[in-house]
């Protein structure tokens, strides 16, 4: 029999399911989550059943009355109830055997506004399978999920890892595979993106021409206004130093749906990938995250360099390149260590990773050639690296 695959739409449709065993326990919450209005007749039901109203005794033909599908899943009395639903021309589908069925219940996933429905030769556990290796494929953004036509616009501001297109989280990955325009930093990981798709490239290259953070905000809420879904995409995280708040607070002032989705700092990144623990049990047990973007001693910074020195702990410096000099300087002033160990991390998680060891007083000088981006590891877990 050939099949005609029909999605139904049967939200606040009322759906009978005779029978309340696990086959029954099962389409119920299936028929639950696509909207249906769903009573149970059976004599008794499984522990664990879902809260449906349930007719607690065997069925009767007129059971079928003013139901817009029923579904049987007694093993016992199918043949019955498919015979209730026939003279009343109600589709009945059956658990006991499909090749009797009027119609069949496919396995169903949803995956955000996209459904999943997999029929597999009359074999429902290879059709699950299916269905969940097509949900995985669809999360994880391994499948083109770009609207052909403009719906409505949005915009998530998404963290993309510290450069390595490996450390890109799932979510963010399946954001990507739906996107209509992706807005990247320079320092946010490369990625394949779709044909078709627009991409904007907003990066602030360390001297050269950059985009204005108000600009950047307005091609956001522009491109989402027009129907478009944007992929704002970040290096490391969306907060970390990244002005994410400003661009969260851009959309919500324009009424444009927005979502934020965390990526891994290189903060935590560069660490790990050069063989550092941020902490260690008995060497330290805090570790703190600085911008190094103004040195010491301008009117501008809120950083008390004299307080880091004594805080002791690991002390992780972001855009310290062009000013380490001064912060080491500063720190070895307010009681640090001259000997204590620093690490420079450059390109960290990329091919061009390179890994610079050295001490407080000795840094300025070794880590000349250093050039952005790089982190910056200051305190004993240095001389744990492996
Ligand atoms: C504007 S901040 C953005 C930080 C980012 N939001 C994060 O969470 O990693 C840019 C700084 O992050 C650091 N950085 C980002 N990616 C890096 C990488 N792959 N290797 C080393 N440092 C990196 C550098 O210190 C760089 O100057």
């Amino acid at each position: 029999m050939t099949r005609f695959p029909l999605h139904l739409d049967l939200a606040g449709r009322r759906v009978l399911v005779v029978g309340g065993g696990p086959v029954a326990a099962r389409r119920v919450r299936g028929l639950q989550s696509a909207g249906a209005v769903v009573e149970v007749v059976s004599r008794a039901i499984v522990d664990g059943f879902p809260d449906v109203p349930v007719t607690p005794r065997t069925f009767v033909p007129d059971d079928v009355d003013g139901a817009w599908l029923v579904l049987a899943c007694t093993g016992v009395v199918d043949d019955a109830v498919a015979a209730a639903c026939a003279p009343r021309r109600i589709w009945c589908v059956r658990a006991d055997d499909a090749s009797l069925s009027d119609a069949w219940m496919p396995a169903v996933a949803r995956v955000d506004d996209v459904v999943v429905s997999v029929t597999a030769g009359r074999d429902p556990r290879r059709a699950m399978a299916l269905r969940d290796a097509l949900t995985l494929a669809i999360e994880t953004g391994d499948l083109p999920l770009r609207r052909s036509r403009n719906g409505t616009g949005s915009v998530a501001i998404v963290g993309g890892g510290p450069g390595d297109p490996d450390l890109l989280t799932v979510k963010a990955r399946r954001l990507l595979a739906a996107a209509d325009v992706v807005v990247r930093d320079r320092l946010a990981p490369v990625v394949p993106i779709a044909d078709g798709v627009e991409v904007v490239e907003v990066g602030k290259v360390p001297g050269g021409p950059s985009w204005a953070q108000r600009d950047i905000e307005a091609l956001l809420v522009d491109r989402a206004l027009q129907g478009r879904r944007v992929v704002r995409l970040k290096g490391g995280d969306v907060h970390v130093f990244a002005r994410g708040m400003e661009e969260v607070t851009a959309c919500f002032r324009a009424g444009v749906a927005v979502e934020v989705v965390p990526g891994l700092s290189s903060a935590l990144a560069a660490p790990t990938y050069a063989g550092i623990p941020l902490t260690a049990r008995g060497v330290t047990q805090s570790f703190t995250v600085v911008s190094g973007h103004l040195p010491p001693g301008d009117p501008g910074s809120t950083v008390d360099w004299d307080v880091l020195a004594r805080l002791g702990g690991t002390l992780v410096l972001l855009m310290a390149v062009g000013r380490l000099g001064a912060i080491c300087a500063a720190l070895i002033a307010g009681g640090r260590g001259e000997d204590t160990p620093v690490a420079v991390l450059q390109d960290a998680t990329l091919a061009s990773q390179s890994v610079l060891v050295t001490t407080l007083a000795r840094a300025s000088v070794e880590a000349q050639g250093v050039t952005a981006p790089a982190v910056v590891v200051i305190g004993e877990v240095v001389g744990l690296r492996q």
